[in-house]
């Protein structure tokens, strides 16, 4: 199984090198490979993560040649007539953007935080959740089972607020992981330090998953006690400025929330350099303060995907696993269908993955990692979307 197609290096200047896909040309930033002309490299969201041989290369792109044609042409069918506001934004991403889907593993490798996020199960007066932590070794391992056994070539590496991780942790885990499993490494941490998020970034890690929430002050400081809203969105600027790719969003259906706070959460997503929008329906979680809640009606979720893809046609925005919990038939394929692209495949190990319960019911809480993987390929072809990532990052 393969979730990216190689490309050929065709012409290289200084680190920025031009690749070739099928004829189409993109250009990625090289920061960790000798590079030759003629050289197969695989890039995501920009960047050249790995290098591959010309065998294998070659072996992939026969694969994909014939199927990658088929694929656009389903996708072309039904994105054509659109009759609403989910299909026009389909209908958008489809021009805009192709029928390529970003898949990316995520590693999530302890569930211990020191926050008291008012919606989340992982907060730390939750006594009731059972705590773990995946020592550096596991989580390298895990890293390389899925880069080089899955075949991934993004990892989200994400956790509470742990402190346990202090900085020698942390530059370790992305220097051996970076070493041993190349691949695009995202860091989902929480609010750390910007000097210690740029000294993972020497260490190799280049996206980071960090969302605002709301962008709604008031609502911010009631739900993220003793947190100030602006010193998230600054921390966020700052990983900008610093060369790192943003994933940032928010929560939709909060409560006090308004549909005009929505729409100001998908300009400020926007405004904030982002390369994958990342927003979800809360669900209320029965150890939390906010347990007496419902969650947002699915429909409501949907529609700001679209919105969010009309209002930036040329993003990457991601179905996430709160939208598929909602509707675990249909949620995913929906959230494709009104403007989505991108999606994540949980690879941490089935016993940790049920304690990262930060609402109940998580879609995929104790699925088998390869066959949640072959029924989300198997759901991407019959809408026509190659999951794949051609290193859209930069454009030529
Ligand atoms: N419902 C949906 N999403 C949640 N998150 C935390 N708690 C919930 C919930 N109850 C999201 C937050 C956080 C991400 C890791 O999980 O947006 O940034
Ligand atoms: Fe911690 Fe993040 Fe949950 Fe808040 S949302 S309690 S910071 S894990």
């Amino acid at each position: 199984m393969c979730y990216a197609i190689p490309g050929k290096v065709v012409d290289i200047k200084d680190n920025v090198v031009t690749v070739d896909y099928f004829g189409e040309r993109r250009k990625a930033k090289n920061d960790f490979y000798e590079l030759s002309a003629g050289d197969y490299i695989y890039a995501q969201g920009g960047f050249v993560v790995q290098r591959v041989s010309r065998r294998e290369a070659e072996e992939v792109l026969k694969i994909w040649e014939e199927l990658f044609f088929k694929l656009q042409q389903t996708d072309l069918r039904l994105a054509q007539k659109p009759k609403d506001l989910r299909q026009i934004a389909n209908s958008v991403r489809q021009k805009e953007l192709g029928n390529s889907c970003c898949v990316h593993g995520i590693l999530e490798f302890s569930n211990h935080c020191r926050n008291d996020c008012l919606y989340c199960g992982l907060r730390k007066s939750n006594s009731f959740l059972a705590r773990y932590r995946m020592d550096v070794d596991e989580i390298v391992d895990t890293a390389d089972f899925a880069v080089r056994e899955l075949k991934f070539k993004a990892l989200v590496l994400q956790s509470g607020e742990d402190l346990w991780y202090d900085e020698d942790k942390l530059i370790e885990m992305v220097e051996r992981i970076r070493k041993k499993s190349p691949a695009l490494i995202i860091l989902s941490i929480g609010e750390r330090p910007p000097e210690l998020y740029e000294k993972l970034y020497k260490a190799g890690a280049r996206g980071v998953l960090l969302r605002f929430e709301t962008g709604n002050p008031a609502l911010y400081r009631k739900m993220r006690p003793g947190h100030d809203p602006k010193a998230r969105i600054d921390l966020i600027k700052r990983l900008h400025k610093a060369g790192y790719l943003i994933m940032t969003g928010f929560l939709i259906g909060l409560p006090g929330q308004t549909q005009e706070d929505l729409l100001k959460d998908i300009r400020l997503t926007a405004s904030l350099g982002t390369e994958m929008f990342s927003f979800g329906p809360f669900i209320p979680h029965p150890q939390t303060p906010l347990a007496g809640f419902s969650s947002p009606l699915i429909e409501e979720t949907l529609d700001t995907i679209a919105r969010a893809r009309i209002m930036n046609p040329e993003s990457r925005i991601l179905v996430t696993t709160s939208l598929e919990t909602l509707d675990k038939e249909n949620g995913l394929k929906q959230g494709l269908l009104a403007g989505g692209n991108s999606l994540m495949i949980n690879v941490t190990p089935a016993g940790y993955r049920r304690l990262y319960d930060i609402y109940p019911d998580r879609a995929g809480k104790d699925a088998d990692i390869k066959e949640r993987i072959g029924s989300t390929v198997k759901l991407l072809y019959s809408i026509g979307r190659a999951p794949t990532d051609i290193g859209l990052g930069i454009q030529p």
